[in-house]
């Protein structure tokens, strides 16, 4: 069986990476003693910029090994895309008085959903779309030699529902099932969702090269 590296200590994320590659008969890890190795500080305005730096950062402690780094998040249209790249600290004005960019650490799921149904109090249900977005970078010997996007469409909800998965998931209604990502399992998950489909786009790379 193949294995791919991944980078990244959200079990969260890997959970959903494992559901999407067990259809292509890959097996996902994380990296060896990824939690020992220093923080890559993700400063990017773009998916596209965090991701490569992740993976480029990362790869160079496995020479010779293709490293996928990944960086996702939510946007939502009547937030003027946020809270985008700083999905995983929205609520550090609450928590720490602090904006998400100057945050130095993440906030807890909860208090993100919180902060998003605050900020759409008022907004109808028509005008709460928004949209999952995940960039996959693969890099080797610390340059990025491919980078995969997904996304995945739906709205926020007034109020959670499920209690799969993880982040902003129990909020995000996925038109197409009739239920939110948190009330999908993994591998259902992965068959919907912007993680799935940038590692389907990664793992058709792999499949690319392998017969090249
Ligand atoms: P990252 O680790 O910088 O990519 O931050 C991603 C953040 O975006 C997570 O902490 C979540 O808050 C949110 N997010 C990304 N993907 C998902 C998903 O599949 N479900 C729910 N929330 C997600």
């Amino acid at each position: 069986m193949r294995q791919i590296l991944i980078a990244t200590s959200n079990p969260g994320k890997l959970r959903d990476f494992a559901g999407a590659a067990a259809v292509h008969g890959i097996e996902i890890a994380g990296i060896p003693n990824f939690s020992s190795l220093p923080l890559v500080v993700e400063d990017g305005s773009t998916f596209d910029e965090n991701a490569r730096t992740k993976a480029e950062e990362y790869s160079r402690y496995i020479p010779g090994e293709i490293v996928v780094a990944d960086d996702s998040g939510l946007e939502v249209d009547a937030l003027n895309g946020a809270p985008g790249v700083h999905s995983a600290r929205y609520a550090a004005p609450d928590l720490h008085g602090k904006e998400p960019h100057e945050a130095d650490a993440n906030t807890d799921d909860e208090a993100n959903n919180a902060r998003v149904l605050r900020e759409l109090k008022n907004v109808p249900p028509e005008k709460r779309t928004a949209r999952f977005v995940c960039v996959l970078a693969a890099a080797r010997d610390g340059k990025t030699v491919a980078t995969f996007r997904g996304v995945a469409e739906g709205m926020i909800l007034e109020a959670a529902r499920g209690r799969n998965g993880f982040g902003y998931d129990p909020l995000f209604y996925f038109p197409q099932i009739g239920k939110t990502f948190a009330e999908l399992s993994a591998e259902e998950k992965s068959k919907y969702s912007h993680r799935g489909a940038a590692l389907r786009k990664f793992l058709e790379w792999c499949d690319r090269r392998a017969s090249d």
